[in-house]
């Protein structure tokens, strides 16, 4: 008879389900990137299955919520239901009042024997919260199951010393398919990272749906397949080849994408390269090239990068204008980036068409075709609410276009020049933010492109450059990630790449100069790779403080 009694039943699977966890006491936290202030305090809370999820300020079906609910069930620290706060909760609360000390991005987080509470002023505070929250719990949690966590007490108080934390992924050199792409978002919020810079054409794919401009995707976003060969080593297609390597979103996977972003607090900015850079586009539409050129989409390396857009051409500008017409109605985020980096303009110096629009004007040197094609651009994008993003080399080209945002990847000094002409800039130099440079010594890596950035290095990005006015130093807007992908074929190897430097370089972004500490990250970092690797994630496992290769390059 008592076997059929529901009540005993729940207690019996109750039971079960706490014999079947496993009890774990956490000892110390170690947080990636490393917050503004975490003060240990006496007691402790013991996360168990009767432990509740509150949010308080918060409607049900808020995107926060959701995501929480769902990150919180998958982790097997099981959350009861939404209700009102009392004790034995993990408890979420949103006060606005909390802006002026926390800004558009804080939160407070403590844990006291009632439980855990993390208060923010916004969203975005209460999921870097629960970020947080989800590196205090045990390194493997995604995979075992614990019954009991014994958290220590502590007081956090946290924000970001950068509003962009970017993350770049370049998806024409090799193609990752949407699943990829939320993994990828998924890393990132996991380390705070807030813009995700997606690099969606160039000389070797187009990967972004555009109906006005179909042979795009028909012809640009195909080459011939040379996969199975290291990147540098491709020989020449065949005649009559059929490109079959390739693929590009769809408007739907873009959505997705967006949406699934957008729940992590994750802006996306799409990146249509121009001027150069272009084979794909003049593969797909001969008559935007100089007349007498000629491009296939490039099946490998290419280089140097003469396929550019005919300046003289007054369908070029048509066709941008259609194509970031279409790209505006996709992309919800204020930037655009527009590329204009590696423009190598020989072909303009040869076309009468480029010539007569330089005469007709006045201008005296070709680079300045790209100011006028830059200027173009981003006066026809503000015009429609919307700014640019430019690499460096804008600088050069004599652009008037002075509410665009320059994306310094030559040098430091390069957004140093940036903000003393009163521009915003994104620090990005090669020196510590390429992640498709070796992290260790080539003899023992996979291939990759030939600079080295070990993990010590990336940590030591600072990316404030240094002897700036308190005016030009608001003008940085922060750092970013860059994964340029010729030696990278697969997500799997891009995780390789980026991890564990990518944690670096979050903490760089996020945390104040004086409370990074590399020894403290070293520990930090193994205890991440378990995490990561919980969470199937593929690190690169060679010790932090790397090798004698290191100390030669370095030193
Ligand atoms: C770049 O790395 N060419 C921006
Ligand atoms: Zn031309």
């Amino acid at each position: 008879m008592k076997f059929r009694n529901p009540i005993f039943l729940l207690l019996l699977t109750a039971l079960l389900f706490a014999a079947c966890g496993k009890k774990v006491q956490v000892e110390s936290y170690s947080i990636i990137p490393e917050p503004v202030e975490l003060v240990e305090e006496e007691g402790s809370y013991t996360i168990t299955p009767r432990s509740r999820l509150c949010f308080v300020n918060l409607a049900q079906n808020s995107p926060t919520v959701k995501y929480i609910t769902q990150s919180l069930r998958k982790m097997h620290v099981h959350p009861a239901f939404i209700g009102t706060p009392k004790k034995d909760c993990i408890t979420f609360t949103l006060l606005d009042s909390l802006e002026s000390t926390l800004g558009p991005e804080g939160y407070r987080l403590s844990v006291v024997p009632e439980g855990v509470f993390v208060y923010a002023a916004t969203e975005a505070g209460l999921f870097y919260g629960y970020q947080t929250f989800l590196q205090m719990l045990p390194p493997d949690v995604a995979t075992i199951r614990y019954s009991r966590v014994v958290l220590p007490g502590c007081t956090i108080t946290d924000y970001p010393r950068f509003p962009w934390r970017g993350s770049h992924l370049d998806v024409s050199r090799h193609f990752f398919p949407v699943q990829d792409i939320k993994k990828h978002l998924d890393l990132m919020a996991m380390y705070k990272l807030n813009r995700f810079h997606w690099h969606l054409t160039d000389d070797q794919g187009w990967r972004i749906e555009i109906d006005g401009y179909p042979q795009l995707n028909d012809v640009g976003s195909w080459r011939v397949d040379r996969t199975d060969v290291p990147w540098g080593t491709e020989t020449p297609a065949e005649i009559g080849e059929e490109p079959t390597y390739g693929g590009f979103y769809s408007k739907e996977d873009v959505a997705d994408i967006i949406a699934y972003a957008a729940e992590r607090h994750i802006e996306v900015i799409p990146e249509i390269e121009l001027p150069g850079h272009s084979s794909a586009v003049l593969a797909a539409y001969p008559e935007l090239g100089c007349p007498g050129t000629h491009y296939d989409v490039a099946i490998g390396e290419f280089w140097p990068t003469k396929a550019i857009l005919c300046a003289g051409n007054d369908r070029s500008v048509d066709f941008l204008f259609g194509v970031l017409d279409e790209v505006m109605q996709m992309f919800p985020s204020d930037y655009i980036h527009i590329g204009g980096d590696e423009v190598f303009p020989d072909n303009w110096e040869h076309c009468p068409k480029c010539q007569a629009r330089m005469r007709e004007l006045h201008l005296e040197k070709v680079s300045q075709l790209q100011g006028w094609f830059i200027d173009t651009v981003a006066s026809y994008l503000s015009r429609k609410g919307k700014r640019i993003v430019g690499w460096d080399e804008m600088l050069d080209c004599g652009t008037s276009a002075k509410d665009a945002v320059v994306m310094s990847w030559r040098s430091t000094e390069a957004a140093r020049r940036a903000v003393r002409l009163g521009y915003e800039a994104i620090l990005a130099p090669t020196e510590f933010c390429y992640l498709d440079y070796y992290q260790a010594d080539p003899k023992t890596q996979p291939l990759a492109f030939n600079g080295f950035i070990s993990l010590v290095k990336a940590y030591s990005f600072d990316p404030m450059p240094t002897g700036l006015t308190p005016d030009e130093q608001g003008r940085v807007l922060g750092g970013q990630a860059n994964l340029w992908t010729e030696y990278i074929n697969n997500y799997e190897h891009a995780e390789y790449m980026l991890l564990p430097r990518l944690c670096a370089l979050a903490e760089c972004f996020w945390t104040p100069v004086e409370n990074k500490d590399w020894p403290r990250f070293m520990m930090k970092t193994e205890h991440h790779r378990t995490i990561l690797h919980a969470y199937g994630y593929n690190c690169c496992d060679i010790p932090s403080l790397n090798d004698q290769y290191d100390a030669e390059v370095n030193h």
